[in-house]
């Protein structure tokens, strides 16, 4: 894990997150990527040739990049948590069977994590070590269960789900349908009053703040959040097949019920290829706030960028000054992939009036629609034609 230099940003005043200075990223607060890595398969297309800047989190996705071929992924994330637990499970899958590995991570039931984690650490980079070691009550939970985000969801799937569906109607709600059948298992088994009241409830702006978010993360939303959660709670069980959706199956289960067609580094026959991928270098973790890091980058550096949904925790401002930075380090012909959650942000109108950036609304929409990650309002990708005019 590497950090990066103090910024060299080209704008006059360097660029500087907002929101490092207003919420705690000491913690994790995402053990896994809560965005379907098929819409960066879709939007980006990764080969060989492929140089990708992905925002770390949990870094699934910066793995499932590796996996679907890029030659090279850059993983940066400023909180140091977040950088800790990329290097934990690169770790693990450098040192670990697949078997051990899942059992480890959480994705199966294991009672050694912690003489298991003996043997990954010799692999952590020091500061990854010393975060680790103070953690052994992490470790040893699984750490895909341990961000703040997928606490709420336990405590959303043991306390409050339990009133609103019993244990077989919950099965039935992942058993295989048509569009029409899961529309009708909706109205007639799923869409009740107390559903329809307590994930109001629930998922509202203030119960996430405290339990899954932090509060400066919703400071520029402007939407009904509540109402937008319920929203896409249809789409997930009637639009999307909940069958084969990983990110509905943990919601609600608290594990994934198919580990090969989930996360790809997950992925029994993804393994060795990722395997051989982290041991010939090809991912760097780089524990940074983007802002500052993009100073530091040679134009060109980038063929494709995931950009998770990082723009909706900044200003207006800032977003703009941040995505031309973003550009300004873009290969010509580069693709920024990234979401909306709450908050719409898309390619600054005056970059795409001068053509220096144009956006793919129909890929787009077509890739938000299939989104399994359905939590979201948004897709966007978007492609530098000329870095130079992003100045
Ligand atoms: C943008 S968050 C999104 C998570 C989830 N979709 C949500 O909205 O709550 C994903 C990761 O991005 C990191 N992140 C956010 N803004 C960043 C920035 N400006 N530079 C580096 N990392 C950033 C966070 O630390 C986090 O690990």
């Amino acid at each position: 894990m590497t950090s990066a230099p103090a910024s060299i940003a080209t704008d006059a005043t360097p660029l500087e997150s907002e929101v490092a200075k207003r919420a705690d990223f000491g913690q994790v607060r995402y053990a896994q990527s809560w965005e379907d890595p098929e819409n960066l398969r879709g939007a980006i297309r990764p080969d060989g040739d492929s140089r990708v800047l992905s925002i770390a989190a949990a870094g699934d996705n910066s793995f499932a990049l590796l996996v679907q071929g890029a030659g090279r992924v850059v993983s940066v994330d400023m909180s140091p948590a977040q950088c800790a637990l990329v290097e934990l499970k690169r770790a693990a899958i450098l040192t670990l069977s697949h078997e051990e590995l899942l059992r480890f991570l959480g994705a199966t039931e294991g009672s050694d994590r912690l003489a298991l984690y003996m043997r990954v650490r010799p692999e952590l980079p020091i500061d990854a070590r010393d975060w680790w070691d103070s953690q052994p009550q992490l470790v040893a939970k699984g750490v895909i269960h341990v961000g703040k985000l997928e606490n709420m969801f336990r405590i959303f799937r043991t306390r409050v789900h339990p009133a609103l569906h019993g244990r077989r109607t919950t099965r039935a709600a992942f058993e295989p349908r048509t569009r029409l059948g899961r529309e009708e298992f909706w109205h007639e088994r799923w869409n009740n009053v107390r559903w329809q009241l307590l994930i109001r409830m629930f998922f509202s702006e203030r119960v996430i703040a405290k339990l899954g978010r932090d509060k400066s993360f919703f400071e520029h939303v402007q939407i009904d959040v509540s109402k937008h959660y319920s929203q896409r709670a249809y789409h997930a069980f009637v639009e999307l097949d909940p069958s084969t959706n990983p990110f509905l199956q943990y919601i609600l289960f608290g594990r994934y019920l198919d580990l090969e067609h989930g996360h790809p580094y997950l992925a029994p026959q993804h393994f060795e290829t990722l395997r051989d991928r982290l041991a010939d270098g090809a991912l760097e973790v780089v524990c940074a706030e983007m802002e500052g890091y993009l100073g530091t980058c040679e134009p060109g550096s980038f063929t494709g960028y995931n950009l998770s949904d990082i723009f909706e925790w900044m200003s207006d401002d800032l977003h703009e000054r941040v995505y031309r930075a973003i550009a300004r380090t873009s290969a010509p012909g580069g693709t920024l992939a990234y979401w909306n959650n709450l908050v719409p942000r898309s390619a600054p109108t005056s970059l795409l009036a001068s053509g220096a950036v144009t956006t793919d609304r129909e890929l787009a929409v077509r890739l938000h629609d299939a989104d399994r990650s359905f939590l979201y309002r948004d897709f966007h990708v978007d492609t530098v034609v000329d870095p130079e005019a992003a100045r």
